[in-house]
């Protein structure tokens, strides 16, 4: 992930060398201080005669040196923001560019949690990890490394305050970070699953209400809530403890040094100012040790989140890019050659087994079937939301897997069974079909799909804006508006997986009769639950536990086959 601070290198470099301005100017202050009172208000070389103009002109120069010092800081927080926020947002930009191209079954393995917790939260710690390496690391070493350096100048024997103090706080912070260190990983997974909850209880709080489930999800979130706050109180409490220990370290040093510096006067070979310019290092040095601890926190924090990101960043999608562009002679025929498949996660359990059909350009295929036989699945290897197990899916006789991911998914316009509405005006939600279609497409489109009708008693017709998931839409407008969509692509196969479920049947009948006469020439796979939905197609296709249990058109079936007349009678014939 460092590559990405390539492009920031300038503002990388600048931001620290501000810094070191500043903490300059903070290092010269205890020895100018130290020359007022020894000289200014002692007046050590002068008799024990104080002088006020030293004073006053000392003064000027501290404050001067106060003012280099905080336009330094300025500047170097503005090259360490600059630097970590558009760090961070170009990660987060590929993040999201990941999980876009990520497999639905890699998707479902990270959870919709835990994804938005990497792609927000974590990519936070990791823009606090920057900052603190170029401000917070850079402030605090030059601090320890400068103060030391400037107190040993004073007197060599406040050395050995130094000797004895820093390796109890080395020791000290040590403990205290190797106790931390693993309970950021165990931090950032305690929000993934409070980020899972919330999800879920916010697209899905129609049901939570309707089953009076409120006391039971509260229940849920307070679990996962708190154990996010134990995890974060673990971790607080342990530095809770740090700080007076580092404290009752420091007040010790002072007081050392204050010893040290006493006997020294006394010797004559150290001044009462430098003994409180030491006092002043001292307390620089230790609090620089200390503020290294959080540091350190803010670092291994970063990191545990860097590895989550990386994960991301460096899955490759399971369902990878062919070569093929996609200019094929026929174009609209689907072929299913031996076709098995088994979900990632259960592969012992076959949803597909061995099916063969191959469906012409322009023909119109029923797919029916009880609910759970395999149907979704089937229609899902076409534009390869999954891959074959064993055996080819073919469009255009090209496999789909030598495809060009974009532009298979061109031929293909699929209306899901779900219907997948955005949170934007329903003009939007159908031009995502084909974004450059104009107003009489999309009303075309809409016609076809029998959503005109709805949209123009909207008194914003297509201009109405939808409530995030649709809710503002019933049920069938939802089916009629995504339906609009997928004929609006105009794509060479139209694949409706149960879409037409929430409409009545006289609008239902309206619609495939306005796409057969609208769009003869495309290849339609209807899959229904009701016999009406696919009477008319040129053929039928009975799905039982995965495998093709029937084929032809009705008449055929009526004739042919038991399954078939069974589903016919048991719907048509009351
Ligand atoms: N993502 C998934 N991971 C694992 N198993 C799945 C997944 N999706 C579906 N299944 C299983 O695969 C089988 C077939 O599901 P599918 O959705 O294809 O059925 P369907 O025929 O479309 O049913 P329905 O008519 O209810 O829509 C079911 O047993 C289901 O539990
Ligand atoms: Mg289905």
């Amino acid at each position: 992930m460092i590559r990405y601070l390539k492009k920031y290198r300038l503002f990388f470099i600048l931001a620290p060398l501000f810094m070191l301005g500043e903490v300059s100017m903070d290092l010269m202050q205890p020895k100018l201080m130290g020359i007022i009172v020894d000289e200014g208000v002692l007046g050590l070389s002068n008799g024990g005669t104080g002088d006020l103009s030293l004073v006053i002109s000392v003064g000027v120069k501290m404050i001067a040196l106060v003012l280099f010092g905080c336009f330094c800081g300025i500047m170097s927080g503005v090259f360490a923001n600059l630097c970590s926020q558009n760090y961070g947002n170009d990660i987060r930009k590929d993040a999201f560019r990941k999980v876009m191209s990520l497999s639905f079954e890699q998707t479902d393995h990270f959870s919709t949690g835990s994804l938005i917790t990497r792609v927000t939260n974590d990519i936070t710690q990791v823009q606090n990890l920057v900052m603190q390496c170029i401000r917070g690391f850079v402030r605090t070493f030059l601090l320890f490394a400068g103060g030391i350096l400037c107190m040993l100048t004073l007197d060599l024997s406040f050395g050995a305050v130094l000797v004895c103090a820093l390796p109890l706080i080395v020791i000290c912070v040590i403990f205290f970070i190797g106790k931390a260190n693993p309970k950021f990983v165990i931090l950032q997974d305690k929000l993934d699953k409070l980020n899972d909850v919330m999800q879920e209880n916010v697209s899905g709080i129609r049901v939570v209400k309707a089953y009076v489930k409120e006391d039971y999800e509260k229940g849920r979130f307070g679990e996962a809530n708190d154990e996010l706050v134990g995890t974060q109180l673990d971790v607080l409490l342990l530095f809770s403890y740090m700080t007076p220990i580092m404290n009752i370290i420091l007040n010790f040093s002072i007081a050392a040094v204050i010893k040290i510096g006493a006997i020294q006067v006394g010797n004559g070979s150290v001044t009462p100012g430098d003994v409180m310019a030491a006092i002043t290092y001292i307390s620089q040095i230790l609090n620089a040790v200390m503020r290294m601890t959080m540091i350190f926190q803010t670092v291994s924090r970063g990191v545990a989140s860097g590895k989550r990101i990386k994960e991301i960043l460096d899955c490759e999608p399971s369902i990878a890019d062919g070569d093929f562009a996609g200019e094929c002679a026929v174009k609209g025929k689907v072929e299913f050659r031996n076709v098995s498949f088994a979900y990632p996660d259960m592969k012992n359990e076959k949803v597909i087994r061995d099916f063969s059909l191959t469906i012409m350009p322009g023909e119109t295929v029923g797919i029916l079937g009880a609910t759970g036989c395999g149907k979704s699945t089937l229609v899902n290897l076409i534009p390869r939301f999954y891959d074959v197990t064993e055996g080819e899916v073919l469009v255009d006789d090209v496999d789909v897997r030598s495809y060009k991911l974009g532009e298979l998914r061109k031929k293909v316009a699929i209306a899901l069974q779900k219907s997948e509405i955005f949170s934007t005006s329903i003009r939007e939600n159908i031009a995502w079909g084909d974004p450059d279609a104009d107003d009489e497409q999309i009303r075309r489109a809409a016609a076809v799909a029998q959503a005109l009708e709805f949209i123009d008693q909207k008194a914003e017709g297509l201009d109405t804006q939808v409530t995030q998931g649709g809710h503002s839409l019933s049920g069938g407008q939802k089916q009629r508006v995504a339906i609009s969509r997928a004929v609006l692509k105009n794509a060479e196969i139209l694949i409706f997986d149960d879409t037409t479920s929430a409409l009545d049947l006289k609008t239902e009948a309206k619609l495939y009769e306005a796409l057969k006469k609208e769009y003869a020439g495309m290849t339609k796979i209807i899959i229904a639950q009701r016999v009406a939905s696919v009477k008319d197609a040129d053929r039928i296709v009975v799905i039982e536990n995965g495998k093709m249990a029937a084929c032809g058109s009705h008449d055929d079936l009526m004739e042919s086959s038991n399954i078939y007349r069974d589903i016919y009678d048991s719907q048509l014939k009351r």
